[in-house]
Parts: C-alpha cells; sequence; structure tokens
C-alpha cells in the first residue's frame, strides 16, 4: 500500500443531494434546523481549529491532557494494528495514540471534510513515512466500509462529537461502530462532561467571536451550494443551556422579520423577527450514562479517565 491514500465514499452529487434534502426538510419544519455536518467546509474546519484554541473552549485542552498521561496505557490495553478515527479533523491530538501504538499498520481517518483529512494524512506521512494512512471521505451516521487491513482494530472518537448526535441517532450510532469490530476489538470515545452552566456557555459564546463565526458559516455554504442569499449578519448567534437534556443548544436567530431564498430548491424561507433556526447541539454527559448507551451496544466500558479538573472524560471500551 501507498503510505497515503484518499478514499471518497460520497459521490460529489450524492453529498449535494443530501445537502439539499437536509436543508429542504430543515427549513420547512417548525421550528427550523440545519444538521450540523454542514459546518465543515475548508473555512468552517479552519474556524473549528481556531475555537480549540479559545480559553474559553477547555475540552480540546482537557482531553489532550488525558490523552499525554493515558495514551501508553489506552495502547497497551488495546494492542491495535489499525485505527480507525471517526471526525479526525486535524488528527492533532491522535498523534499521542499513534505515537504510543507500537504495532500500528494502518490509520484511517473518516471525515467529511476533504480539505482537513488531505492536511492531516499529509502532514503525518511526512513524519511518519512508515505508517499507512488510509484516509476516507465518508458520513459517520452512514454504514462505512473499512478497508481490509490487520486486526486488533480500535475506533477513535475524540472530541466529543458524539454530543452533537440526538439521543436516538447515538444508538443508532454505536451499533454501526459495533458492527465495525470483532469482539476484543475496542472503542476509544472523548465525552464532555455536565457540569457548571456558566462554563459550558462560555465554551460556546465566546468574546472573540469565533464560535458565532463558526455556526453562522452553515449559512454561507448552503449559499455557496444551493445559491442561497442568506445574510449571516441578520442573524445572531444563541448558545444555551437545556437542563432538561443536559445539552447546549446553538441555535441563529433571525434579528428581523425576512424571507430567504434557496433558488436550487425553489423555495423562499420566511422567519420571523426573534425566530431561531436549531444548528446543533452539544450533549454533555454522566459516566453511568455513558456506560450504558455503550453497553446497549454490546460494547463494555473498561476504562474511564478524565482529566485533573474532572471535565472531561476519554472512555475505552471493548466489544462483546
Ligand atoms: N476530532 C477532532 C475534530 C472534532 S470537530 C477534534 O477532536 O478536535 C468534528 C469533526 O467531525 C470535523 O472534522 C467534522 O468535519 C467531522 N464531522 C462532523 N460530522 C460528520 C459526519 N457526519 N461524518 C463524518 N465526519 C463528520
Ligand atoms: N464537537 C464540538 C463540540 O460539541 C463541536 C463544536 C464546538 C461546535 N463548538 C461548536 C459545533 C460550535 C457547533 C458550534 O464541542
Amino acid at each position: 500500500m501507498s503510505p497515503f491514500l484518499l478514499t471518497r465514499t460520497l459521490p460529489e452529487d450524492a453529498t449535494e443531494a443530501a445537502l439539499r434534502a437536509d436543508v429542504h426538510q430543515g427549513l420547512t419544519r417548525t421550528p427550523k434546523t440545519l444538521p450540523p455536518k454542514w459546518f465543515y467546509d475548508a473555512h468552517g474546519s479552519e474556524l473549528f481549529e481556531q475555537i480549540t484554541a479559545l480559553p474559553e473552549y477547555y475540552p480540546t485542552r482537557a482531553e489532550r491532557e488525558i490523552l499525554i498521561a493515558r495514551a501508553g496505557e489506552a495502547a497497551a490495553a488495546t494492542g491495535a494494528r489499525t485505527l480507525v478515527e471517526l471526525g479526525s479533523g486535524s488528527s492533532e491530538k491522535t498523534r499521542y495514540l499513534i505515537d504510543a501504538l507500537t504495532g500500528l499498520h494502518t490509520y484511517v481517518p473518516v471525515d467529511v471534510s476533504e480539505s482537513a483529512l488531505t492536511q492531516a494524512g499529509q502532514a503525518l506521512v511526512a513524519e511518519r513515512p512508515d505508517l499507512n494512512v488510509h484516509a476516507l471521505i465518508a458520513d459517520f451516521t452512514a454504514a462505512l466500509t473499512l478497508p481490509d487491513t490487520p486486526g486488533p482494530r480500535l475506533v477513535a472518537f475524540l472530541g466529543g462529537t458524539i454530543g452533537n448526535l440526538l439521543p436516538a441517532e447515538r444508538a443508532t450510532f454505536l451499533a454501526l461502530v459495533r458492527g465495525l469490530l470483532s469482539p476484543g476489538d475496542t472503542v476509544l470515545l472523548g465525552t464532555d462532561l455536565v457540569k457548571d452552566e456558566e462554563v459550558l456557555v462560555r465554551a460556546y459564546d465566546d468574546a472573540a467571536g469565533v464560535t458565532a463565526a463558526f455556526n453562522k458559516n452553515v449559512l454561507s455554504v448552503v449559499n455557496r451550494e444551493l445559491g442561497a442569499d442568506f445574510a449571516p449578519d441578520a442573524f445572531d448567534h444563541v448558545a444555551l443551556w437545556d437542563t432538561a437534556n443536559e445539552w447546549i443548544e446553538m441555535r441563529l436567530r433571525s434579528r428581523t422579520e425576512q424571507t430567504v431564498k434557496i433558488p436550487a430548491l425553489d423555495l423562499a424561507v420566511d422567519f420571523g423577527a426573534g425566530e431561531e433556526l436549531r444548528t446543533e447541539i452539544s450533549a454533555k454527559f454522566r459516566r453511568e450514562g455513558v456506560r450504558s448507551e455503550l453497553s446497549v451496544a454490546g460494547l463494555e466500558l473498561s476504562h474511564w479517565w478524565t482529566d485533573r479538573e474532572g471535565r472531561f472524560a476519554l472512555s475505552l471500551s471493548v466489544a462483546r
């Protein structure tokens, strides 16, 4: 195998069709919604990287702290020869794991963002020419076909991205992940934990406005791809804590009454003044909830590691 392979499992026209369907469905229902995977064009991936460095956005630093402390222990417990990473983005924190996995044969980063995969993959093979990197442009919420590489397999899902799925979507997703594994294979899962509301809200509504720009970027994606005429500045970024569901909810609130045209869908969408469009949830977890969701999917929790301040957890689980 050549050291860097990039496979597109989503044909460009299928991606386009999925975007159309999601936008049509999301903007014609009440309340209006847009699914989060459309945040991540090249500009969105770049803005997310800026978010990870913000003083208010602690999850990346907390997870990095855990990986630095525990990558060796995690690697030894998995013995993985193939590491599959879902929503890999820059693969920056993954380096601790890759370097700790002494028998690693192939790294398979999976992401919808081609720019993130290309950048991360090329940087990695430049430094680790011994490692096979087989990147997949794919939607991790749909069935994946993985390359035929040696086991044991470890699936990593970092950054708390699992919290961006609704509870029912998480159950479907975890069952799909389990389906990629053989008994004894492992899953390393990053989950942000329930904590003080103020700390949580600030992490999703930073002073510099980077998260606001990231949230509004989804409107620019719809403008570019479907010819819509969203004025991003006609919307305010909103992040609020939903106590009952224990998730952060990101919304875009229309400043005025306005109509947005989406020519590719032959659609005009009316917004009332103050009407909100839900763009993303980011669920926060507790140990027992994580254990039980994994267990339902056939994954047995074996390790639970947090950062020193107890803000974020990495868990390792084993396929039954
Ligand atoms: N793992 C990285 C990036 C997290 S951001 C970190 O911890 O910093 C979430 C990543 O998941 C982005 O790179 C985004 O492009 C990707 N992503 C979001 N939804 C996706 C989906 N449905 N399928 C595949 N990748 C997705
Ligand atoms: N997985 C990240 C999280 O939930 C994604 C994220 C961070 C995000 N900040 C955001 C998504 C702002 C939308 C808007 O923490």
